[in-house]
């Protein structure tokens, strides 16, 4: 049996984890919104038409922050048609997901949803087809109390208290030639300036991402990034990162679960870019990261292609996940909390129906694989960020040398200390041990975490426990040294309690 090693100390710390890296995302695009969390007339909608069966994963997840309304969404979006009395709301084309868009649901209804669902919003502007007075107004629509036209619309509307949204996009992914209005670097650098400084003009205690290359693999990669925040890098606090991982782009399972070296990587250049920049600038500050898109997506691709337009809620990018795809969600999980010191926010894209945890049908709603490395992270992965060392022994495959077998990061709160931990071995089980002499009085009060025998297991809504947590794995804790067997190919989650 191999062996891996973690060494940990309670001093040596990463950072905080900020709870919004267990965010998520809901676009209008497929039955993300329409069927996925609100279906009028569905026998789970309360009143206001919102799933309820949905809600309650979405909380039992504990998701601290939805982007919305897009994605390449967003860059075509009118919010204004989307408010108001739904009777005089219009029917649009989405020319981004090539879909009709009929409205029903908008930014009241999403903000009154964030209520219900208990989260907060991260929204988006159009800085595609619009720009900085549509920014202007909707957030004097969102933020301002009243006395102005924005705002008393609002109040009009229904909706006498300000939606106070923190959190905003400035645009999404528009370096990418697929964008509704897609920009140079230098064209958007100066919007997003421009768009930023009215934005703040109107609320100065809001917080604003600016939109980094939607891709590593992009031309413009690096140069977009350094370009755009040589413009707004003073008035902005988040750069955008975006990654999915594609089985078509590996050579097989073991090359597929090495992918989270390339996240770990990405994220490393983008903070040294920000950095740069911030060197060049003679600057205090800090840019931040906002990790606002990641997951794998590829199982719906080739079906997606040959979609009719302009279809209502059609199913789109409805990859069903399986359980060597939840093995790399978890490994982008510990890659995220092993960055805690510089991403702040992250959304795992998105949250329902659509590249999703949570899938829907008529008749219910149901766990993806992918939603059980989640659930974990977010419950048992807010606290400090300790830095992890890992001894392995190593592979190498197609894209990836030197991969280690066990990745793994830890976590500690006041009476907590929680090791995540993905053994990559198809093949043989990994033995490992910790030295926790630090965490004297602890105990391990669980063991949980998801395997399999075979990879491409999934869950359905007529099988929706195929792939779910166990609870009995075999941590041990004696004489201050934690030991435990991996089993082969598995995600664990060591929990140990005083
Ligand atoms: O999440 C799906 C899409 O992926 C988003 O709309 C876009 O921003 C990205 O390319």
């Amino acid at each position: 049996m191999k062996k891996g090693r973690i060494i940990l100390d309670r001093d040596y710390r990463v950072a905080e984890t900020d709870p919004r890296i267990f965010g998520s995302f809901i676009e209008h695009l497929g039955r993300a919104v329409y069927e996925g969390i609100y279906q009028p007339g569905n026998r789970f909608a309360d009143e206001n038409g919102f799933r309820r069966d949905t809600m309650e994963l979405i909380r039992e997840l504990n998701v601290p922050i939805v982007r919305y309304p897009g994605g390449n969404f967003v860059s075509n979006y009118n919010w204004e048609d989307g408010v108001g009395p739904r009777e005089n709301r219009p029917a649009r084309l989405d020319l981004a997901w090539r879909t009709m868009e009929p409205n029903t649901f908008g930014l009241d209804e999403f903000m009154d949803w964030c209520r219900a669902a208990n989260t907060a919003p991260m929204m988006a502007v159009n800085l595609g087809t619009r720009g900085a007075e549509q920014a202007r107004d909707i957030i004097e629509y969102c933020n301002i109390e009243k006395g102005s036209k924005f705002s008393d619309l609002r109040r009009r509307y229904g909706h006498e208290k300000p939606h106070d949204i923190r959190l905003w996009c400035l645009g999404n992914e528009m370096d990418g030639p697929w964008q509704m209005g897609a920009k140079t670097a230098t064209e958007y650098g100066r919007l997003a300036e421009e768009t930023a400084k009215i934005m703040r003009g109107v609320d100065p205690t809001i917080e604003l991402v600016a939109c980094g290359s939607c891709g590593v693999g992009m031309k413009t990669f690096g140069t977009w990034d350094a370009t755009v925040l040589g413009h707004c890098y003073d008035y902005v606090d988040y750069l955008s990162m975006h990654q999915y991982f594609d089985l078509s782009q590996n050579a097989d399972a073991a090359d597929f679960l090495a992918n989270t070296l390339s996240m770990d990587a990405f994220i490393s250049s983008v903070a040294s870019i920000c950095d740069y920049v911030k060197a060049v600038k003679h600057s205090k500050k800090t840019i931040h990261i906002s990790f606002d898109e990641w997951n794998v997506w590829y199982h719906s691709k080739a079906a997606d292609a040959a979609r009719e337009p302009w279809c209502l809620a059609p199913p789109l990018l409805e990859d069903i996940y399986n359980f060597m795809d939840a093995l790399l969600v978890g490994g982008m999980l510990i890659t995220l909390l092993k960055h805690a010191d510089r991403v702040k926010i992250a959304c795992l894209a998105q949250l329902v129906n659509v590249i999703a945890p949570i899938m829907t049908s008529d008749t219910g709603a149901w766990r993806q694989t992918i939603y059980w490395p989640y659930l974990h992270a977010s419950r048992y992965g807010r606290g400090t960020v300790l830095q992890t060392l890992v001894e392995s022994p190593k592979y190498d495959s197609r894209n990836y040398t030197d991969v280690p077998y066990l990745d793994a990061v830890a976590v500690m709160d006041e009476n907590r200390v929680t090791i995540f931990a993905l053994n990559r071995d198809l093949d043989e089980d990994m033995e490992i041990t910790c030295d926790l002499r630090q965490f004297d009085g602890y105990h391990v009060a669980r063991h949980m975490g998801l395997s399999h025998d075979d990879l491409e297991a999934v869950n359905t809504e007529a099988n929706p426990n195929n792939v779910a947590p166990t609870d009995d794995g075999n941590a041990a804790f004696r004489d201050g040294i934690l030991t435990a067997v991996l089993g082969k190919k598995s995600w664990n989650v060591m929990v140990l309690e005083k």
